[in-house]
């Protein structure tokens, strides 16, 4: 990784990441996370003060940037949580097949290069009825909007650490094999091109 993506853009990344609206869809979703959780590319670790410590055994905090995970580990949180650092890509998961319990995404599957593969990979690691909760940025509805995005893309996806703006995060998930349970989506406070959000809980059949 290049001294802007360990250096700079973790700063960056918190900044933007760390928006009121954002803080309230990490609301939604992450106080749900039980038993073993996986959390993919928790980033600046805003994401842990939302663990309830009652209900988590344990997180499996993956990050491959080192430079993101130097501040995700002074991250706010209960001291109750065991949350243990790995370094590894989603896309190669070093898990057993159905062994983790909850699988928490946000703002992640904008940017995983292989998303794909990634998803597949979190589909065999979860448990038969396991959940995977997600709040993620992506794809609007109305034509303008989404004609906009496709056109800045691919220079955004330059200076944004490889985040996509268009991306139709229910579709992959239901490509990948999962069920949507809830899927709620609507455009939060912001910039159209980076505020309409996807939300809820895919499962495992
Ligand atoms: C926009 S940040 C979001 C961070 C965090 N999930 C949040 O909600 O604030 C995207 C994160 O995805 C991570 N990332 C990039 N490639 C990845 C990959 N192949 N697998 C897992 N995480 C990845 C980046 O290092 C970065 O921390």
């Amino acid at each position: 990784m290049s001294i802007y993506e360990e250096r700079v853009l973790p700063y960056l990344v918190n900044l933007a990441c760390s928006s009121k609206p954002a803080s309230k869809q990490r609301q939604k979703i992450v106080p749900y996370a039980e038993g073993v959780v996986l959390e993919i590319g928790v980033g600046t670790g805003l994401n842990f003060p939302f663990y309830d410590s009652q209900k988590v055994i344990k997180i499996w905090a993956l990050e491959p940037s080192e430079g993101m995970q130097v501040l995700a580990k002074k991250a706010p949180r209960d001291s109750q949580l065991n949350i243990e650092f790995i370094t590894t890509p989603s896309e190669e998961l070093p898990f057993e097949e159905a062994s983790i319990d909850t699988i928490v995404v946000t703002y992640v599957l904008c940017t995983i290069p292989d998303v794909e593969l990634a998803l597949q990979q979190m589909l065999k690691v979860l448990k038969p009825g396991g959940k995977l909760l997600f709040s993620e940025h992506g794809s609007a509805p109305d034509e303008p909007v989404k004609f906009l995005q496709n056109i800045v893309n691919p220079v955004w996806r330059k200076l944004a650490g490889g985040c996509n703006l268009n991306r139709n995060i229910p579709i992959l998930l239901q490509e990948a094999g999962f069920i949507l349970k809830q899927d709620e989506r609507m455009y939060i406070p912001g910039y159209r091109l980076f505020s309409y959000n996807y939300w809820g809980v895919a499962v495992k059949n």
